[in-house]
């Protein structure tokens, strides 16, 4: 286990017999942060994705409380105490505020209890102290981390039985509480990772299954050290390509119906191209550029009201907004198909040792997330240049992207010539702890609980 882990598992046993020195035996419900190897925005429309757990992490050391009530520090100041009683409809502090991951676990795992296990009805609380070693905003889930965590630390307190497979569900719709509609990578990658390996995960329903990482093969992790505020307006644009993707499945099934009459029954662009084998020219047939709503209802021969009840509205019961710009529904359909496809080469190439063709899978990922998804910036798509040009095979942002962290794939023997040149031309005037930035991905093991030394 790293020594950086290992600190932060002492500095949150501290933090907790601190704060409650009256409380009983301490443990340790521990969560990792995930990179995503290729996959990106697909999870949300049901095709795959190819992340692993990274050795970074969010720890909570815990004492189960004897009652409803929850409250929880964080090693962190930044991160002031939060206290909530645990119930099936658990009121969401402001947005952004942190104590509402440990909320959406506590209620999805209530109503889960309710369902499946009542006698343990009424949850037991925890007094707990939290930290973690993965940067917020880098792309490296360290929310879903602190949702995992927080579900481990009620799972434990409550004997709850519930399977890996099924948590991961349960957590991603647990997720949507804080207001963002994502898919279920994250949660899936943190629970059910086996170290060495990269998963391939599939939805509905979700399958996980281990490819063991090549001998040869590594992965590098670089920040661009733009933070993508998950709260604002990274939130925002992330809800945006979500209702494009509707869209665009309402579009497609009116090209595609007469020739594939099952394509009638999708929901997300995943069903559509089930479907519809000719999928390619689907997306060709689609109109270029911008789209108001109304076009779109035209286009389907729906009325603009039924479509902006059926497609914008997001998970709290609000509406997007229409982006002034309008939607972008034939790219952002073509980024998702593609990356599908991408997500089942890259992991037949993993798995047969092709290095090479995985490195341009990843580069062929990078150009469609940032031409046709949009969802790159500046700063990643220089520091995805750097990491290229310094001997990765292969390099992309991951994550939702808006800022965040790239990965690159590289050869054992090329690791360090590529966290040299990284380190020089991209982090040049950077003063702070390099390896808190730019590191080598060790491919780890899913969520679970320890007993606190
Ligand atoms: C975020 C979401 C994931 C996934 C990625 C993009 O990390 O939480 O579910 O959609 O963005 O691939």
């Amino acid at each position: 286990m790293s020594s950086v882990l290992d600190q932060l598992y002492a500095s949150a046993l501290d933090g907790c017999r601190c704060a409650f020195p009256d409380g009983g035996d301490v443990r340790i419900a521990r969560a990792p942060g995930r990179v995503n190897v290729i996959g990106e925005h697909t999870d949300y429309n049901g095709l795959p994705v190819l992340p692993t757990a990274i050795d970074r992490e969010i720890a909570i050391a815990f004492t189960v409380s004897e009652s409803v009530e929850v409250t929880l520090t964080n090693i962190d100041s930044r991160f002031t105490k939060k206290s909530f009683v645990l119930s099936d409809t658990i009121e969401p502090f402001d947005r952004g505020d942190w104590g509402n991951y440990a909320k959406a676990a506590g209620q999805a795992l209530w109503r889960w209890a309710a369902e499946n296990s009542p006698k343990s009805l009424p949850l037991k609380g925890f007094r707990g102290c939290a930290g973690g070693t993965i940067p917020p905003g880098s792309g490296l889930s360290s929310s879903s981390a602190m949702v995992v965590a927080s579900a481990f630390a009620f799972i434990a307190a409550n004997d709850l039985g519930i399977g890996r497979e099924e948590l991961a569900g349960l957590l991603a719709r647990a997720e949507r509480y804080v207001g963002t509609e994502g898919g279920g990578m994250d949660q899936a990658a943190s629970i059910l990772s086996k170290p060495g390996c990269v998963l391939r995960i599939d939805f509905r329903p979700l399958k996980a299954q281990p490819v063991p990482l090549p001998d040869d093969c590594m992965f590098v992790i670089a920040n661009s050290m733009v933070e993508a505020n998950k709260a604002g307006q990274a939130r925002l644009a992330y809800n945006t390509r979500v209702v494009e993707c509707r869209l665009g499945v309402r579009m497609l099934k009116t090209i595609a119906r007469d020739d594939y009459p099952e394509v009638d029954s999708a929901v997300l662009l995943g069903d559509v191209m089930r479907t519809v084998p000719t999928w390619r020219a689907a997306i060709d047939d689609l109109p270029d550029g911008a789209l108001d709503l109304a076009d779109v209802a035209e286009f389907c021969g729906e009325k603009e009201s039924e479509m902006r009840e059926n497609c914008l509205k997001l998970r709290d019961g609000s509406l997007l907004d229409e982006p002034a710009g309008g939607f972008q529904v034939k790219k952002r359909c073509r980024h998702v198909l593609t990356e599908a496809e991408r997500v089942s080469l890259a992991a037949s190439a993993m798995s047969e040792g092709r290095l090479a063709d995985l490195g341009c899978y990843m580069n062929d990922s990078h150009e469609s997330c940032a031409s046709d998804y949009e969802v790159s910036c500046e700063e990643l798509d220089r520091l995805v240049g750097v990491l290229r040009r310094n001997g990765a095979l292969g390099a992309r942002l991951t994550g939702a992207g808006f800022g965040g962290c790239a990965v690159a794939s590289v050869t054992r023997q090329g690791a360090e010539e590529l966290l040299k040149g990284a380190q020089r031309d991209y982090y040049g005037s950077f003063n702070g702890d390099i390896e808190s930035v730019l590191f080598e991905c060790v491919a780890s093991g899913g969520a679970g609980v320890i007993i606190g030394r």
